[in-house]
């Protein structure tokens, strides 16, 4: 964790963010697979880290905004958990590392919080994404479990994602170290990548790295010879000659700061000449897009630039027609690209997005659109110094989709059926970086950029 001022300082700065009240803020539980004591990998909620810098579940964190205190509570490690899982330090010892001196049991908490509502007090509260947190709440406020989003304080989401999304120096040397990982796990990928090789052993690999580093990947990786597929878990295929394989992975670090990246790699070392003129529009796209990115601009605006170096490539190749305004105007464009420009990131993958994008990605000043394609990027509105996003054009041949196009005449003007037939079983590229808004522009994170020129992926595969 970072030193006890920080999240001292943090915590200060969100009480003077919210008028009065009590701000609350659940710890994650053990999730089990299969039965309690089969946990999956613990992962603490990302807010609570923020603010309470605890790596540890079953916890919750109290700001009392009038009385200027903090308290964090839970229960103590009984003998049986030492038993099983050694000595745990006392909630008082973790408090003291984090700079709070309060600390009480969980019972404790829910007689304050019976006070607090007996006395009418505001309380605070996140939107909560797993059932426990909800049956939490519920127990602690009383309220039904399918009602507890009626009182989800938007104050409260507001004052936390506009200190989030600013990430301070500390923050960013972590997802600098996750990003180091995440350049081993995609050049280890690199070099084994070959016809024969099952796509789980490469996921397999680098998922591996990504746990000797740190805490593990940042989700769930997509390794597969099926790159069209935007979000494909499935790893069970021998690589074939003529696919070419897309790995989006990253990893966290033991403090739980996120990398995503992504690279598509052909798999016999050698792109075709069809796969290179598709691969360096999406390299065209990536790189165009670190031109733009600056403080004052809008992600949205990027996402259509970027847009419009696709649309203009696909025309190169016969793919489109008509004018790139027109393509662009009309959403034709997504039809290969049917996902956002990119995201927010820090210590979730998608930053905060249990916070809801409409806050995170938009405000009252860009309003997200409700067009095929753009309609799904997640963070759209004016850049600031210190937001880190993730850059990931694309262009993929949906079979599903371009039929559904044709037959329903969709932006039928834009495209040219008969040379996009060509490419019906060509896959999908993704060229994924992570950037640093900067006072003037942006820059990449991470020492070195993972290959990313066909020469540069070619030339890493022999390696
Ligand atoms: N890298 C996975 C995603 O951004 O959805
Ligand atoms: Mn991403």
């Amino acid at each position: 964790m970072f030193d006890k001022e920080t999240y001292l300082r943090r915590r200060r700065a969100l009480r003077a963010k919210i008028k009065s009240g009590l701000i609350l803020f659940p710890a994650n539980g053990e999730s089990p697979v299969n039965y309690p004591a089969n946990g999956y990998h613990f992962r603490q909620d990302s807010n609570f880290l923020y603010y309470f810098g605890l790596n540890c579940p079953n916890l919750v964190g109290v700001i009392d905004v009038e009385a200027d205190t903090s308290c964090l509570y839970g229960d103590d490690c009984t003998l049986d958990d030492i038993i099983w899982m050694g000595n745990q330090p006392t909630l008082r010892e973790m408090g003291e590392r984090v700079g709070v001196q309060h600390t009480f049991t969980m019972l404790e908490l829910q007689l304050m919080m019976t006070m607090a509502i007996r006395k009418g007090r505001r309380i605070h509260f996140l939107p909560p994404y797993r059932e426990s947190n909800v049956l939490l709440l519920k127990s602690l406020l009383g309220i039904k479990s399918d009602f507890i989003g009626n009182y989800v304080s938007e104050e409260l989401i507001k004052a936390v994602v506009s200190m989030r999304e600013v990430k301070e120096p500390q923050e960013i040397e972590e997802i600098e170290r996750a990003c180091e990982t995440g350049y081993l796990m995609h050049t280890t990928a690199m070099k084994m990548c070959r016809p024969g090789i099952v796509e789980r052993e490469i996921a397999g690999t680098i998922e591996g790295i990504a746990l000797s580093k740190g805490a593990g990947v940042s989700f769930i990786s997509i390794v597969s010879q099926n790159g069209e597929t935007l979000h494909n878990h499935y790893y069970g295929n021998k690589l074939r000659p003529g696919r070419m394989l897309l790995i989006d992975a990253g990893a966290e670090t033991d403090m739980n700061y996120c990398s995503d990246f992504t690279r598509t790699l052909p798999v016999t070392g050698r792109f075709t000449e069809q796969q290179k003129a598709v691969y360096d529009i999406v390299l065209a796209a990536n790189n165009r897009t670190f031109e733009l990115i600056a403080p004052g601009v809008t992600y949205q605006s990027i996402h259509l630039e970027a847009a419009r170096v696709i649309a203009e490539g696909l025309k190169g190749l016969g793919l489109m027609k008509g004018s790139v305004d027109d393509i662009v105007e009309n959403g034709a464009y997504a039809l290969f690209m049917p996902h956002g420009l990119g995201h927010q990131m820090g210590l979730d993958v998608h930053d905060m997005e249990d916070l809801g994008e409409k806050y995170v990605g938009y405000n009252e000043e860009t309003e997200r659109s409700t067009m095929f394609g753009i309609g799904s990027l997640r963070m759209g509105r004016k850049l600031k110094e210190g937001h880190v996003l993730t850059v990931e054009p694309g262009i993929y041949f949906i079979p599903a989709l371009i039929d559904k196009w044709r037959g329903e005449k969709i932006n039928a003007a834009f495209l040219n059926y008969e040379t996009i037939e060509k490419y019906l079983d060509f896959g999908g590229i993704r060229l994924e970086d992570d950037a640093l808004v900067l006072a003037k522009g942006c820059r990449l994170l991470g020492k070195k950029r993972i290959p990313i020129t066909a020469e540069e992926v070619e030339e890493a595969m022999r390696g």
